[in-house]
């Protein structure tokens, strides 16, 4: 039996299309309803049979920071795709994050060493992986320096995968992957979906940034492949191309028909913004949408390199255009 984490987010949720393409049943832990409705969509992107395949799904309640909801989900589970965390900038979700990335994949990985699951594909992230010295290509073997100023996102993926090296002591095979951000269609209010919320209500704005992005299709497919190949106890970056926030965004303003992005904001002025959003933040008390974590961010020009992947399973990753262009067109028929 396989079992699937974050089933209900971007990467599951297209990862369960892609699994009972080739499966009779798929089991996912889920932990309301409601986020079910939202991955019977991605069901219908490409498949007239959406129904019957959304259908081998035996979905579970369980929440990863909640040992005893997770026994039922575990029975008779050999391969183990740990897609669930809490993604968030806001520093008041340090704690929480901690709690759902960190022990949440300690719990994962304890249950994977006692069921003596064969497989565990863990999805990480490139903020867990070591930033660049002299702005040189960043690959899997850029060394985390400990107490650098980090912020919490990536200190919990990074935690997160300590978790999941212990498990390769307990004899549980792993790969962990590494994406830049993933483009994907289907969750428009939540992640990399805001992206193409933004864009279509008008956003004209960028930052000089530059990161690695991937398709979603991507991620899955490399995924798959590996936890199928007799690679274990690696870690793979995915990143197809490194560009610009102000590319990126060009592009899903073209791919939606709306005017590229060209007021562009200096460090200066993304500072302020923060401040700002910061406070309104805390008066009005939703998350705030740019914060210090996020803001710097912005301004980076970070390389990667997914060289590693590419040699070891012979992969080739779809062009960021592409993805925008597909993403788009299924953002506009909604
Ligand atoms: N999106 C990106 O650009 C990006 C880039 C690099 C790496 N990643 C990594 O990729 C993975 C998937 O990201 P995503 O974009 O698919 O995120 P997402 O859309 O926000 O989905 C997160 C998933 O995790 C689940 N989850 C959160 N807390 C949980 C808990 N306590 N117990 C059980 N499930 C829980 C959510 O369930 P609910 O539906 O119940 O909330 C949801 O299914 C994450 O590990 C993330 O760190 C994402």
């Amino acid at each position: 039996m396989i079992l699937v984490t974050g089933g209900t987010g971007l990467v599951g949720s297209h990862l369960l299309y892609h699994l009972t393409l080739e499966n009779d049943v798929i089991r996912a832990i889920y932990r309301t309803k409601k986020s079910i409705e939202a991955v019977q969509k991605v069901f219908f992107y490409d498949a007239d049979n959406g129904a019957s395949l959304f259908s081998k799904i035996e979905w579970i309640q369980a929440d990863i920071t909640d040992v005893p909801s997770l026994e039922k989900a575990f029975e008779k589970v050999t391969f183990v795709y740990h897609a669930a965390a809490l993604v968030s900038f806001d520093p008041l979700a340090y704690r929480t994050m901690r709690q759902v990335n960190i022990d949440g994949t300690a719990n994962i990985v304890n249950f994977c060493i006692d069921k003596k699951v064969q497989k565990l594909c863990f999805v990480s992230s490139i903020a867990a992986v070591g930033e660049s010295i002299n702005s040189i290509e960043i690959n899997e073997e850029n060394e985390w320096v400990v107490g650098k100023n980090h912020s919490g996102y990536p200190i919990t993926k990074y935690g997160a995968e300590m978790e999941v090296w212990r498990a390769t002591q307990e004899g549980v095979d792993v790969v962990i992957v590494n994406p830049g951000i993933i483009l994907g269609a289907g969750f428009w209010t939540s992640s990399s979906g805001k992206f193409f919320t933004q864009v279509a209500k008008g956003f004209r704005f960028y930052t000089e940034g530059i990161t690695g992005f991937v398709g979603v299709t991507d991620v899955v497919t490399a995924m798959l492949q590996l936890m199928k190949s007799e690679v274990k106890n690696e870690r793979f970056i995915l990143v197809s191309e490194n560009n610009s926030f102000k590319e990126v965004f060009s592009q899903i303003a073209e791919g939606l028909g709306k005017k590229k992005p060209t007021i562009k904001i200096s460090k200066i002025v993304t500072a302020v913004l923060w401040r700002i959003d910061t406070i309104i933040s805390k008066i009005t008390k939703k998350t705030p949408l740019l914060t210090k974590e996020n803001a710097k961010s912005l301004h980076e020009a970070s390389f990667y390199s997914s060289e590693k992947i590419k040699k070891e399973i012979n992969y080739s990753f779809e062009p960021i255009k592409e993805v925008i262009q597909k993403t788009c067109t299924l953002f506009l028929k909604g």
